[in-house]
């Protein structure tokens, strides 16, 4: 072990007999720095400064258990392993401590330096463990979509598929779009994603986080709509033990959480005026203040923003800070809607066939061109996530092996085979309404009954009708086959 991955383990006593204990265990190992501290105070001035790997706290040094140090670092440095160390007649202080702090464990004294060495060397190998696990359940989230993105499956049938991160598209809008948020993942710009619900902003604002160099921090969401002023700055600025009513324990806040990575607000718009004032001063001096706290402490955090009503709007209006919007909008990205980009339509179909039959484990061939023909027709109102949604429930219901028809239609999106069966140019024959509805019903009758060869049975099932239904339609309307 070189001293570069040496881990630091910082202690906190003043007993001098723990204190010979700890030096006998960790000094001449060079696997260790060790740092020792006479109270809370002096750690956490350490804390601020240098990287420590793990804290031994000695529970006998007299402060106050329930603002001990250990439990402002499960919020502060969560990673950080901590061991309490008590007297046996601090056995239920010690107890409550390392619970609340969520500590590796608590020993009792006396220790005994082979008890101090492994101890020390499990938690942090328990450490190292949550870590590696942290990463790896990242890289297997992003395995999974590569599996579904790997060029030689049936996905890329269609052709010029591309995907950025979980962004899936086929669209030259997408591209512009992508080419954008590529380039801004470069900068330390904030960003600001303008798009109707559903349109993917917040899988683009994790795309351009995960192509950052902020990457490896953690990236935070937060919901800014339905959100009363105390609430929200609470979960973004932290606040002290008891200074929200109903909140007993303290809490960091997003803006710290997330310090040397990224917090993605969504619904920026929804903000009052004070909060937009306290927002910029974090982003102009990256300031966080605790509600009910006067200390002040500092985040570097990248803000990236989204909003489903248009800014420029609310500015000119007076309700949105212009200065905020200015600093917000570093890098402005404009997701279009999904009917204004129809090339992606099957792209994101035949993606989502391919997740959710995974899911379901199903065998789906795929869908046909009926059915991709209506799903290009269709508005989307709700946009990918309604795409989505459609596709998943048509999963759900198509059979084993077997292809996603017509039949498999959503009742909105079956709406919309009727038209297209109809001749191009179909003219309507009549003045009144009445007449020209029953000019294209009997339209619509004959041209179901000649695709399908006249085969009635099936015509009526097609239209929704009863056999005899059919036949008075057919008598009503003088239909004949053909021929016949
Ligand atoms: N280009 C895309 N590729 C793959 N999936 C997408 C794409 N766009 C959106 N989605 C999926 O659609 C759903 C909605 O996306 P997302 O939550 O990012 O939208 P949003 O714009 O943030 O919506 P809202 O305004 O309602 O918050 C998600 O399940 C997301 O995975
Ligand atoms: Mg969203």
């Amino acid at each position: 072990m070189n001293v570069e991955t040496a881990k630091t383990v910082l202690a906190v006593t003043q007993d001098k007999e723990l204190k010979l204990i700890l030096e006998q265990a960790l000094k001449k190992d060079r696997a260790y720095r060790y740092h020792l501290c006479g109270s809370s105070k002096e750690a956490l001035v350490r804390l601020e400064s240098h990287e420590v790997n793990m804290l031994i706290f000695d529970a006998d040094i007299g402060e106050d258990p329930k603002a001990g140090l250990p439990i402002k670092m499960r919020l502060s440095h969560p990673h950080v392993a901590r061991v309490v160390v008590a007297s046996p007649r601090k056995l239920a202080e010690a107890d409550a401590l390392a619970k609340d702090s969520a500590a590796y464990i608590f020993i009792t004294k006396p220790v005994v330096v082979s008890q101090v060495r492994l101890t020390i060397k499990r938690a942090l190998e328990l450490s190292e463990l949550s870590r590696r696990h942290r990463i790896v359940t990242r890289e297997l989230k992003l395995s999974v979509d590569d599996e579904l993105f790997d060029e030689d499956r049936r996905l890329s049938v269609s052709g010029g598929i591309s995907k950025f991160e979980r962004l899936v598209y086929a669209s030259p809008k997408m591209a512009d779009v992508v080419a954008k948020a590529k380039a801004a993942s470069k900068t330390e710009l904030s960003v600001l994603i303008t798009g109707e619900t559903g349109t993917g902003k917040e899988l683009m604002a994790k795309a351009i986080h995960f192509n950052s160099s902020r990457s490896e921090s953690p990236m935070h969401v937060q919901n800014c709509g339905g959100m009363d002023e105390t609430t929200l700055r609470a979960e973004l600025f932290g606040h002290l033990a008891g200074a929200i009513p109903g909140i007993a324990a303290e809490r960091l806040g997003l803006f710290r959480a997330a310090d040397g990575g990224t917090v993605f607000l969504d619904e920026i718009s929804e903000v009052s005026p004070a909060f937009q004032a306290a927002l910029l001063r974090f982003l102009q001096e990256g300031e966080v203040k605790p509600v009910g706290s006067d200390s002040v402490h500092y985040s570097d955090v990248r803000i990236i923003a989204a909003t489903n009503r248009p800014l420029e709007e609310l500015v000119a209006n007076g309700s949105f800070r212009k200065d905020l919007y200015y600093r917000l909008n570093g890098f402005g990205l404009e997701i279009p809607p999904l009917r204004e980009r129809p090339e992606d339509v099957e792209a994101l179909a035949e993606f989502f066939l391919e997740k959710y039959a995974g899911v379901v484990g199903r065998r789906v061939l795929g869908f046909t061109s009926e059915v991709l023909a209506v799903l290009s027709r269709y508005q989307y109102p709700g946009n990918v996530r309604e795409l989505e949604n459609e596709v998943q429930k048509m999963v759900a219901i198509a059979e084993q092996g077997g292809y996603i028809s017509e039949r498999h239609l959503s009742p909105d999106l079956a709406k919309l085979r009727f038209s297209e069966r109809l001749p191009q140019g179909l003219d309507v024959m009549g003045g009144s309404l009445k007449e020209m509805v029953e000019s294209l019903e009997a339209k619509i009758v004959e041209t179901t009954l000649r695709k399908l060869n006249w085969n009635q049975t099936q015509a009526a099932q097609e239209l929704g009708l009863s056999r005899v239904g059919l036949a008075n339609k057919i008598k009503r309307y003088s239909l004949a086959e053909q021929g016949a």
